[in-house]
C-alpha cells in the first residue's frame, strides 16, 4: 500500500469547539492580535508549538500508574534512566523539569563572563542561557541553512570550516561546543551523521566537551536513514546511539521527542561535571532521583522513549509536514524546503512583499490563518527578533510563520484543513495589511506585545 496512514487508532478524543470567523475576529482583537493571548479554546487547530502539546499512549497512561513517587531512589527512575541509556550511552542521567532547566545547569558549569559557545543554531532559550551567564551564543549554521529554497539534505548541517577557523581565534575562551538536532529556530531542518562526528572530532582535537541539544532526535535519525549515503539499511535506534557516541553529553526536552507533556534531562559523562551539576539540580530542580519531575512523568517519558523511534510513527510524522509543503508549494504559497521535521515554516516575506518588515508580514499571516479557519500558528520574525540589546528595532533576516504540529494529535483531515485555509489566505493575499505594536514589554516581546492594524 503506498498511503501513509496514522499508525494509531484514537482510544480517547478531546472535543474541539468550533468557531464563526466573527467570534475569531472579536477574540483576536481582544487578545491585542497576539495569538499567545488567545484561549486555547477558541482555537480549533493549535499548531502553537510541538512541545509538550502532543498525546500520550495507552501504554504511557498506564505507565502512568506504575510511576513510584519515592523522593529518593524511585524505581520509576530507574526505569527513566535506563530507557535514557539505551538510546544515549551516558554515564549520567540528571532529570530536569524541561529542556531550559538542563540547558541552565549546563551554563552553570561552562557559562561566564566573555566565554564564547559555537552552536549550528542555538534555540532561544540555550541563547537566553548562555547570555545570562554573561557568555556569547555564536550560530554557524551552514549557508543553505538559511535559504529557504536550497534543496539541502542536511540544512541543519554546522559550517565546519567555520567552527575550525572559530576554534582557531576562540581556543582560550570556548568552554564547550554544542549542535542542536534537528535545527529548530533554522526550520526543523536535520544534521548528518557525519556532520555531528566531524564537529566531535573539531570540538575533541581543541580539548573541549561536545554536547548535543537533542529535543528532536529522532525525527534527525529518520531524516540520517532516509537521506545519508549507507544509513538506509540501518535501525533508528543504532542511529540515534552513533549519533550520541561521539558527545559528552546532552541537553534534552522531553517534551519533543520522548513523548512528554513535561520533562527534560542532562546528561553527562565526564564525573567532576555531573556532580557538580547534581548539587545545583538540588538546589533548583530537585533531588537527583526526580529532578523537576513527578515518578509518573518519568515512567510516562521511559515507555515514551520506546514508542518514538518506532518507524511506522516517524514516517507518518515527517509525512504530514511533507504532504503540507507540497501542497502549498504547488498553490504558489512560498514554504521552506524541503519540510522539516516538526513544522511547515510559510516564507511570509515572498508571500507578502508589500507589507514592510516592520509592519511584521508573518504576524500579519499568523493573525489572518487565525481569523479564516481557527489556526494558531506562530511568528518567527522580525516580532521575534527586531528589538536589538541598543532598543534599536532591525528587520529579521526571515519572516517565517511556523505552523509547529503536536505529536499523534491531529489526523490527515487537520492537515487537508490547513491547506485549505493556507489556499484561502492565498486568494486574498493582495488586501492583506500589517500591524504596528502598540504596547511592549523590555525583552521577548513576541509572547505579550500588543498589536493593532496598521
Ligand atoms: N532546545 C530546542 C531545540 C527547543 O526547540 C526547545 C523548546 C528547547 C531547547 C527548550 O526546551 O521548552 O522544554 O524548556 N522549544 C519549544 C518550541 C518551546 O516551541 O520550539 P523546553
Amino acid at each position: 500500500m503506498k498511503t501513509i496512514i496514522e499508525p494509531f487508532r484514537i482510544k480517547s478524543v478531546e472535543p474541539i469547539r468550533m468557531t464563526t470567523q466573527a467570534e475569531r475576529t472579536a477574540k483576536l482583537r481582544a487578545a491585542h492580535y497576539n495569538l499567545f493571548g488567545l484561549h486555547a479554546d477558541d482555537v480549533i487547530i493549535d499548531l502553537l508549538t510541538d512541545s509538550g502539546t502532543g498525546a500520550m499512549s495507552a501504554e504511557q497512561w498506564a505507565a502512568v500508574m506504575r510511576g513510584d513517587e519515592s523522593y529518593a531512589g524511585s524505581p520509576s527512575f530507574a526505569r527513566f534512566t535506563a530507557a535514557v541509556q539505551n538510546l544515549m550511552p551516558f554515564k549520567h542521567i540528571i532529570p530536569t523539569h524541561q529542556g531550559r532547566a538542563a540547558e541552565a545547569i549546563l551554563m552553570s558549569l561552562f557559562g561566564g563572563a566573555g566565554r564564547n559557545i559555537p552552536s549550528n543554531t542555538h534555540f532561544d532559550t540555550t541563547r537566553g542561557n548562555i547570555e545570562a551567564s554573561g557568555a556569547f551564543a555564536h550560530d554557524l549554521n551552514i549557508a543553505e541553512g538559511r535559504d529557504g529554497q536550497s534543496e539541502h539534505p542536511f540544512k541543519g548541517n554546522m559550517d565546519l570550516e567555520a567552527l575550525s577557523a572559530f576554534m582557531d581565534r576562540h581556543a582560550d575562551t570556548v568552554p564547550v561546543v554544542m549542535i542542536t538536532i534537528t535545527n529548530n529556530a533554522g526550520g526543523g531542518q536535520p544534521v548528518s551523521l557525519a556532520n555531528i562526528r566531524a564537529v566531535a572530532e573539531i570540538a575533541h582535537a581543541h580539548g573541549k566537551p561536545f554536547i548535543i541539544d537533542g529535543c528532536r532526535f529522532a525525527e534527525n535519525a529518520w531524516f540520517i536513514k532516509q537521506r545519508e549515503a549507507g544509513q538506509a539499511d540501518r535501525s533508528i535506534p543504532d542511529i540515534v546511539r552513533d549519533c550520541f557516541a561521539v558527545a559528552d553529553g546532552m541537553t534534552m526536552s522531553a517534551k519533543k521527542d520522548a513523548f512528554g507533556n513535561i520533562g527534560g534531562w542532562l546528561a553527562l559523562n565526564d564525573d567532576d561535571h555531573a556532580e557538580a551539576a547534581r548539587v545545583r539540580l538540588i538546589q533548583t530542580e530537585g533531588f537527583p532521583t526526580y529532578g523537576g519531575l513527578a515518578g509518573r512523568d518519568l515512567d510516562a517519558l521511559a515507555q515514551g522513549l520506546s514508542e518514538i523511534v518506532d518507524e511506522d510513527y516517524l514516517r507518518y510524522r515527517t509525512r504530514t509536514h511533507a504532504y503540507i509543503v507540497e501542497r502549498l508549494d504547488a498553490m504558489g504559497v512560498p514554504v521552506v524546503k524541503p519540510a522539516g521535521g516538526h513544522a511547515v515554516f510559510i516564507d511570509a516575506k515572498r508571500w507578502l512583499p508589500q507589507i514592510d518588515p516592520l509592519h511584521y508580514p508573518a504576524h500579519a499571516v499568523a493573525c489572518r490563518l487565525y481569523e479564516i479557519a481557527g489556526i494558531r500558528s506562530c511568528e518567527i520574525g522580525s516580532v521575534m527578533f527586531g528589538r536589538q540589546p541598543d532598543g534599536t528595532e532591525k528587520p529579521a533576516a526571515m519572516e517565517l510563520v511556523r505552523l509547529a504540529f503536536p505529536r499523534r494529535t491531529y489526523t490527515q483531515s487537520h492537515a487537508d484543513y490547513v491547506v485549505e485555509a493556507c489556499g484561502v489566505l492565498q486568494s486574498e493575499i493582495d488586501t492583506i495589511t500589517g500591524f504596528r505594536i502598540t504596547k511592549e514589554p523590555k525583552a521577548m516581546r513576541h509572547f505579550t506585545s500588543q498589536f493593532a492594524p496598521v
